[in-house]
């Protein structure tokens, strides 16, 4: 591909370009434009909007246009294993047979590299377009590869959380893809908010809880959120449900299990399954290799082959 550059350095290049050119202001405007009822003339362009504001803003929806499916991995907490579930949903999906894309929006934690062993991988591309990070056909991105070291902490406020995030989707080449699976930081914040009010029809959340009530109390913010939004829950996960005996494969549970589930009734949503805590689980995510694809035999992969059954039913 000519002009391509393997960005070696990296020190946020397109990041800073992106806050120097001015884009932020022009983000703003633009959501405030679009908040704005009827204010579209007959070629979709907005009032007031400007010509670069509006080919910015073509440029996105194109790119969306590009992904079938889109479904955001979110919780109202942290640990209970958003990342794990992303990275095997998006696992899952590709064995299926589908093209996926597993976009890592955790600006202050992003552990999709280090989960799937790309820790030293760098995007390649151009300062325009970065190429994600494929892993045997899975396209991965996530601000942990533009990071010049793992350690570096990312302190940011929301407005350069947003930018980063639009450039996810922007200045990223996913090409056509039939998933796109957005892991997202804890909670109800602006990561989340961004995704939503950026990509603007998502298929829905999958929200991940552990069984405890403390955990499902948190959990149903996020419901509420997505209530809020106006986004579609497609269901939640009950993560750390029961332990897998790592010699005999008995599952014991730890603690009452049943708290997912039971806030999937009474919130009216899907139940879309739970998922054991498996040795071999944290063992993959700390050895950098997708639970499913090394672990494909195991009885946790069969459970967690069973939870993309209503995904791979989204119409459209
Ligand atoms: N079902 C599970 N069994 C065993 N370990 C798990 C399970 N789910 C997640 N983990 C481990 O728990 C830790 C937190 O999971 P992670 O996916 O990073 O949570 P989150 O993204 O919600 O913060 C990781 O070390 C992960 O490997
Ligand atoms: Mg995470």
């Amino acid at each position: 591909m000519q002009g391509e550059t393997r960005l070696k350095n990296h020190r946020l290049p397109v990041v800073a370009d992106f806050f120097s050119s001015g884009n932020i202001e022009r983000f703003r405007r633009i959501h405030s434009i679009m908040s704005e009822p009827n204010s579209r003339d007959f070629t979709g362009k907005m009032n007031h909007e400007s010509d670069a504001d509006f080919a910015a803003r073509q440029k996105l929806q194109h790119k969306l246009n590009c992904i079938k499916h889109k479904i955001i991995v979110m919780s109202g907490k942290g640990g209970v294993g958003k990342s794990t579930v992303a990275v095997n949903l998006a696992t899952a999906l590709l064995l299926a047979g589908n093209k996926v894309g597993l976009l890592d929006v955790d600006i202050h934690g992003p552990s999709i590299p280090t989960m799937l062993g790309l820790e030293n991988e760098k995007p390649g591309g151009t300062q325009e377009e970065l190429l994600p990070v494929d892993l045997g056909g899975l396209k991965v991105m996530s601000l942990g590869f533009l990071l010049s070291s793992p350690d570096q902490a990312v302190i940011w406020r929301g407005p350069m959380k947003i930018g980063v995030i639009r450039q996810f989707l922007e200045n990223v080449h996913w090409g056509e893809l039939d998933y796109l699976i957005i892991d997202c930081p804890p909670g109800t914040g602006d990561e989340p908010l961004s995704i939503c009010q950026l990509i603007g029809h998502l298929d829905g959340a999958v929200i991940v809880t552990t069984p405890q009530r403390v955990a499902t109390v948190d959990v149903r913010k996020s419901i509420n959120f997505c209530r809020q939004i106006q986004l579609n829950v497609l269901g939640i996960i009950e993560n750390m449900s029961g332990f897998v005996c790592p010699k005999c494969g008995e599952v014991t549970q730890i603690l009452p299990p049943g708290g997912g589930r039971s806030m999937a009734d009474d919130l009216g949503v899907p139940f879309l399954g739970a998922i054991p805590m498996d040795p071999q689980i944290a063992q993959a995510g700390d050895t950098g290799r997708a639970f499913l694809r090394y672990y494909a035999a195991s009885p946790t992969a069969a459970i967690m082959q069973e939870l993309i059954k209503p995904l791979l039913n989204l119409q459209g």
